[in-house]
């Protein structure tokens, strides 16, 4: 079958031709109809991390139908999709026609939603919804004050933004490419859209103005220390990514004199019962119509190129691609 596979460490991977799965990898065989390309996945398509075990099939994401099952919760015909849980990194990923994965993270793709947007949804839409569960339960309801989403014309940001202004939340975009993808950002539910450039720096102060009742953040690094020192007292901001680095050059001031909560994401190790409450809902919630606007779809043999824009920052949303 046709697979991008990682063969060894620090050198990109490489469109191939590779077996079958063996039948120990896993207890669902799935039929591969999507996978998509997230900022993980173009760092392990150019040889820049994330893979420990060589050679490994990429693909974080893996969207398909079930061939083969020895799990009671799986039968042939299942619509399933499998987000992280070691997908591209220690086990085969979504980049080839069949994928054999264990039954313990996978999880049944909810009826309104297609293939297609399964994994237009992929492991940044699942991480947004992770994040969206932790502020509302951490007690960050649409009263609480303005929620502002970091890297907001990425993947993870996007999603994020609708599902928080679906629930009622006055949502502000922080972006580097306002001129850009004003727009869009304000389309998919963004009140307001501001220069990310206001974040970036070190933080000059270690409490500044109330400004935040909850965040999500890709970002990280200074980014993510200015919006701590900004956020309100009670607030909850949810860290999930680095794109601007994994250092946190902040003080204890946001948290014991405004009592504000710093809650980490981690779509990987995910439990089930997170995965099924995440995806319910995604289906529930999320504009289909919106995430199809924020999705471009390719080729196995376009995912290099996706991975470089990726990682240069110029895409927009999400990437899927088409497997089979
Ligand atoms: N914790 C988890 O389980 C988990 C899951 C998924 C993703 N992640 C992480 O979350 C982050 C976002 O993932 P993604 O898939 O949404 O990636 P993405 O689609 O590439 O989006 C990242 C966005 O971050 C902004 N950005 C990029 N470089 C930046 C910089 N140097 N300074 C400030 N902003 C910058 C850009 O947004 P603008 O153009 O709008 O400024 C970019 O679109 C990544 O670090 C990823 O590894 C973690």
């Amino acid at each position: 079958m046709r697979a991008i596979v990682a063969h060894t460490e620090n050198q990109p991977a490489r469109l191939t031709e590779k077996d079958e799965p063996e039948p120990g990898a896993g207890d669902v065989l799935i039929d591969v109809s999507y996978s998509s390309v997230n900022f993980k996945d173009a760092m392990a398509l150019t040889g820049a991390g994330i893979v420990r075990r060589w050679p490994v099939t990429l693909g974080i994401d893996v969207v398909g139908t079930v061939a083969e099952s020895s799990s009671n919760r799986f039968a042939v015909g299942d619509r399933v999709t499998l987000n992280g849980a070691g997908a591209g990194e220690t086990i085969d990923g979504g980049y080839a026609e069949r994928a054999r994965v264990s039954s313990q993270s996978l999880v049944h793709i909810p009826e309104e939603i297609s293939l297609s947007r399964a994994a237009a949804i992929g492991t940044a839409g699942f991480t947004a919804a992770i994040a969206v569960l932790a502020l509302a339960d951490h007690g960050v309801v649409p009263n609480s004050g303005d929620v502002l989403v970091t890297g907001a014309a990425g993947g993870v940001g996007s999603v994020a933004i609708n599902l928080l202004a679906r629930r009622g939340y006055r949502v502000v975009a922080s972006t580097g490419r306002a001129a850009e993808q004003g727009v869009f950002l304000t389309a998919l539910g963004a009140s307001e859209v501001v220069d990310r450039a206001q974040f970036s720096e070190p933080i000059n102060r270690p409490l500044q103005s109330e400004q935040w009742g909850g965040a999500v953040d890709s970002i990280g690094s200074h980014t993510l220390a200015n919006v701590l020192a900004q956020t309100r007292y009670g607030g909850t901001v949810v860290s999930n990514g680095m794109a601007q680095g994994i250092d946190l050059p902040v003080t204890v001031l946001p948290f014991i004199l405004r009592g504000i909560t710093l809650h980490g994401a981690n779509s990987v190790d995910a439990p089930r019962e997170l995965r099924e409450r995440a995806w319910a809902m995604l289906a529930d919630e999320l504009d289909l119509n919106a995430l199809d606007a924020l999705t471009t779809t390719i080729g196995l043999d376009d995912t290099f190129e996706a991975a470089d824009a990726i990682l240069k920052g110029h895409v927009r949303g999400r990437t899927v691609v088409q497997i089979s």
